[in-house]
């Protein structure tokens, strides 16, 4: 199998993107990799510190690699949103492809030495995401807090590089207003893809990930993997499907059996792995 990092370099190449879908459940990842097998997409599944504090560091290896064998399919593993050293530390050394270091809210200085830390203890193998502006969240529904999209907490250019520079990343995520959730789970604000190109002249071929995929408009989800998006983050979409599913498949209903209510929320986040993939362009690169 080709490693992340040959995925990644094809996909900049070739001007696509490659899903990170969020799970904390056995049965997103059964949908996530049933529809990427089918399709034959290369596919991150991506877990924050909390879904891998519930579902477990061990057992998402155990499930990656099992997978990986069943389906010869390119599967990899991302720590999503760590906010320290230790935890990385864990992630890597249960098996994780990469990691990502969220120090955003740090001073400059502070995000750099963490990171610098993150990326020498990850080695050559284990590829590192560092994360540069404030991502603005929507609190309406998934997230727990509310950060208004904000010309100051857009990634600034010149910081971009020199953060690159000093640390080494593999990639950078960007704040050029993406939103993690979705506002009134409708249509989010335009990307600024302005500065999106600003930061991609400063950092040149460095592969840049979009956050908070949900809810984008598709028309500029193209436009940014064409200015240098290589990896789109999707969780709340993936939620909202799960659940919906679940709770029509159990409304009205006695029905006790597991394997005879969870079908309807798997195929649910099938459709959007499904779309996702389409948008994105990585079908078929296997
Ligand atoms: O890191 C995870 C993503 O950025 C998810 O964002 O919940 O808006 O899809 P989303
Ligand atoms: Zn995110």
């Amino acid at each position: 199998m080709k490693n992340l990092k040959y995925y990644l370099e094809r996909a900049q190449k070739e001007g696509w993107a490659i899903g990170q879908f969020n799970f904390s459940d056995f049965n997103q990842i059964k949908a996530i990799v049933s529809v990427a097998d089918k399709m034959k997409s290369p596919v991150i599944l991506g877990t924050s510190e909390g879904e891998s504090k519930f579902f477990g560091l061990t057992e998402a290896i155990v499930l990656r690699d099992s997978l990986r064998k069943e389906t010869g399919l390119p599967i990899f593993l991302n720590l999503d949103h760590g906010k320290s050293f230790e935890y990385l530390k864990q992630a890597i050394d249960a098996g994780y492809d990469m990691v990502h270091f969220d120090g955003s809210k740090l001073p400059l200085e502070e995000n750099i030495k963490i990171t610098k830390q993150v990326k020498k203890y990850a080695g050559r193998q284990v590829l590192v995401e560092g994360e540069l502006g404030i991502i603005a969240t929507d609190a309406s529904k998934i997230y727990h807090e509310q950060v208004e999209i904000r010309e100051e907490n857009l990634t600034v250019p010149k910081e971009a590089k020199e953060y690159a520079k000093k640390t080494g990343v593999d990639l950078l995520a960007v704040s050029i207003g993406n939103l993690h959730g979705m506002p009134d789970l409708g249509q989010e604000p335009r990307l600024r893809l302005d500065r999106l190109q600003e930061i991609k002249k400063e950092v040149g071929n460095l592969p840049m990930v979009l956050h908070g995929g949900s809810g984008t408009d598709q028309a500029d989800v193209k436009k940014a993997i064409e200015l240098g998006i290589v990896k789109i983050n999707i969780n709340t979409e993936l939620r909202l499907a799960f659940a919906k599913g679940l709770r029509e498949a159990l409304k009205n209903s006695e029905e006790i059996v597991p394997y005879k209510f969870l079908p309807q929320a798997q195929e649910a986040v099938e459709k959007v792995v499904g779309e996702k993939i389409k948008l994105f362009d990585s079908l078929n690169k296997i």
